[in-house]
């Protein structure tokens, strides 16, 4: 038997709901079967589950796109991988390395009409599979393979983070707390903006070298510009969208790069971007990263001993209750699900 959660549909309302079906068929050439052991929530999880009565994700749609597990069966000619081994899968599971295509937007795990990872049993492409990093707990591996590999992809595949830069990460989510970990890592000065005071006290134990209260502070560019004698951050990893574009690009320091992430108050942003030109900087479009990348994450990850940051684990059972928690705001860092 298999245990999981599938998003129903029901009078135009979405909501999870346990199921528990068949255990999946053996693993087909090329495939793996999983024991899931643990998986994590990002806030795409809560659009797909918030948007699905409005075509988001289909009726009976496994959710979430990021667990480890142990594999259980490999499929023929699947090289590289035996029974017992931990993995994870990547986001995009065809987007094994080189350019991104296109199609893989349609197979990203857990959303529209390919299922998800909140499922006990597992089937995966072999080729989408990482070994986690060894230092990792379950729990804490879990948590790479969207928020992590988003931050890293951003800053050190597209940008190339270095020692003395500045980096300026907004909220204290999972791709915020990513960016800072990975960047002070290198010797980055990380300026990390909140809500919230006793998050941002966290945020500097963690290695933030500046910390701005965007609510007290609402023109926290300039702040930045203060912090920064007047040059603005080297890197940003922009997560607010309409509400914080354009500060972003007035925060950004003369051939800078702002990596165009989140959507974290809408997704019409409408940036004035005039000024990017007279300061030779650029935008940088990122959406999550490559099987390829992750395996560099987690080889960043083991080099640095960087341990992911995790507000919450909870059981399986209780996982309309994580999703709850993720839609409050009120996490630090990332939210874990143990199957
Ligand atoms: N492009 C991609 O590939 C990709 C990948 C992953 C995530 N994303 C996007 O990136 C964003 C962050 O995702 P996540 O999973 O890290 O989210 P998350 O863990 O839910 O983080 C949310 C946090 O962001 C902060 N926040 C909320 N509204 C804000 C605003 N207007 N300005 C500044 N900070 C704000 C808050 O931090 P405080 O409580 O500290 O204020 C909040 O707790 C989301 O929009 C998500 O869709 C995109």
């Amino acid at each position: 038997m298999n245990q999981q959660f599938q998003i129903r549909i029901k009078d135009a309302k979405a909501q999870l709901q346990a199921h528990t079906g068949a255990a999946p068929h053996e693993p087909a050439a090329g495939q793996v079967l999983l024991q899931v052991s643990a998986a994590s929530l990002n806030y795409r999880d809560l659009l797909t589950l918030q948007g699905a009565a409005s075509g988001a994700a289909r009726d009976g749609l496994v959710p979430l796109s990021d667990a480890v597990g142990t594999v259980l069966a490999v499929g023929d000619g699947v090289r590289g991988w035996q029974v017992g081994d931990r993995a994870s899968p990547n986001f995009f599971p065809a987007w094994v390395d080189g350019r991104f295509d296109p199609s893989h937007l349609q197979q990203a795990l857990g959303g529209g009409n390919t299922d998800g990872v909140l499922s006990q049993k597992l089937l995966v492409s072999a080729q989408s599979l990482v070994a986690p990093a060894a230092h990792l707990s379950d729990e804490e591996a879990a948590t790479l393979p969207c928020a992590g590999l988003t931050a890293w992809h951003a800053m050190f595949e597209r940008g190339q983070v270095q020692a003395g830069e500045t980096v300026l990460v907004q909220g204290t989510g999972g791709v915020a707390l990513f960016g800072l970990q990975l960047a002070a890592a290198v010797g980055a000065r990380v300026i990390v903006t909140s809500s919230s005071h006793a998050k941002l006290e966290r945020a500097r134990q963690l290695g933030a070298w500046a910390t701005i209260h965007y609510g007290e502070t609402p023109d926290w560019d300039q702040q930045v510009l203060s912090l920064t004698e007047g040059l603005g951050a080297d890197h940003i990893l922009e997560l607010g969208g309409p509400d914080t574009y354009d500060r972003s690009i007035r925060a950004v320091a003369s051939g800078g790069r702002i990596a165009q992430i989140g959507v974290l108050s809408g997704f019409n942003a409408r940036p004035d971007i005039q000024s990017l030109q007279f300061k030779n900087a650029r935008i940088d479009g990122i959406c999550v990263g490559s099987v390829a990348q992750l395996r560099r994450l987690n080889q960043f990850m083991a080099q640095h001993r960087i341990r992911p940051v995790i507000d919450r684990v909870f059981d399986f059972e209780d996982s309309p209750a994580a999703y709850t928690h993720l839609a409050s705001g009120q996490h630090f860092g990332k939210l874990v699900i143990c199957l």
